[in-house]
């Protein structure tokens, strides 16, 4: 069976901790060991939405493990520009490489890529739907933060309504006992009802609250989110939205010692730049940990074993 990674909900806690398992493994492994591992297999990006992290530690994740990369970030340079489709361009760049990792503003791009696809296809975003790469780096994180990814006060905080990133972490954290929630937002931004549901029509248990200053005393993870002004229909809604939340280091005099921001990055001004120089900021680490995960996922996708 193909090993495609397009929606958490696809993982169960068993899947989770393979991955987290992998990428430790992986973070040990000496130089020349993991140059060899993947060589001679090609990764092929189609990015149809910008990125830099995402594009960047994929491809750097890929090289590290001794493959190489190919593929495109500009749409206007390829034949989708003359009209052709989504589908048609992926069963063409397929018989270029050994594993596709799509980004696209559209929901559900990414399945329907798997399931046209003979190769095993990795979702780096689609649209406000999910973004599962950067849940199992998140998870990887707070992992190497604590020492554990259960029985943590988290705190998702920003424009909830919109943000790929919290959706599948939400769903994914709820899978380990004693995680508590608070949602922090405008109210305008609040997490969709559908995702307040488990599949039983259950209520999930989690607190909303517009108020950040309480919630950053109060949690273990402070996960900020960019207000994703790209995804709505309407600019005076954005204006509106836009500052309402900004976390300065003055806030976290408060926040528990070993309290850690995470932030999935690009961050706009929701993170002051002060927040940098203190104790708690994580999200650079976060990025390093992306490279590790990715090549993780790799391994995983490509049924490679280190
Ligand atoms: C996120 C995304 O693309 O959803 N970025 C990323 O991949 N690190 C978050 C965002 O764009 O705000």
């Amino acid at each position: 069976m193909k090993r495609d990674l397009i929606s958490i909900n696809d993982l169960d806690r068993a899947d989770i901790e393979r991955y987290l398992h992998l990428a430790a493994v992986v973070e040990g492994l000496p130089r020349e060991h993991r140059l060899s591992l993947l060589r001679g297999f090609i990764l092929l990006e189609m990015f149809f939405e910008p990125s830099t992290r995402t594009k960047l530690s994929f491809e750097a994740a890929m090289r590290r493990l001794g493959g190489d990369v190919m593929g495109f970030a500009d749409v206007s340079s390829t034949s989708v520009k003359k009209g052709e489709t989504f589908l048609d361009t992926v069963k063409t760049v397929e018989n270029y490489a050994d594993v596709l990792v799509i980004r696209h503003s559209q929901e559900g791009a990414a399945r329907l890529a798997a399931q046209a696809s003979r190769l095993p296809v990795l979702n780096a975003g689609d649209g406000t739907n999910q973004h599962p790469s950067q849940t199992l780096l998140d998870l990887y994180t707070i992992q190497r933060f604590f020492g554990r990814v259960e029985g943590l006060r988290i705190c998702l905080a920003g424009d909830l309504k919109y943000s790929r990133t919290v959706f599948s972490l939400l769903k994914t954290l709820m899978m380990f006992p004693g995680n508590e929630f608070v949602l922090c937002s405008p109210e305008a931004l609040r997490v969709p009802d559908y995702l307040k549901y488990d599949e039983d029509g259950h209520r999930l248990s989690f607190v909303e609250t517009d108020d950040l200053a309480a919630a950053v005393a109060h949690c273990d993870v402070l996960y900020m989110t960019r207000i994703q002004r790209e995804r709505f229909g309407d600019v005076l809604e954005y204006e509106r939205v836009k500052d309402v939340f900004v976390l300065d280091a003055a806030m976290l005099r408060h926040a528990r010692p070993h309290m850690k921001v995470m932030h999935p990055l690009p961050r706009v001004r929701e993170i002051a730049l002060d927040v940098d120089a203190t104790p708690h900021a994580g999200y650079f680490e976060q990025v390093a940990n992306g490279m590790t995960m990715r090549q993780a996922i790799l391994l995983e996708a490509l049924g490679v074993s280190p």
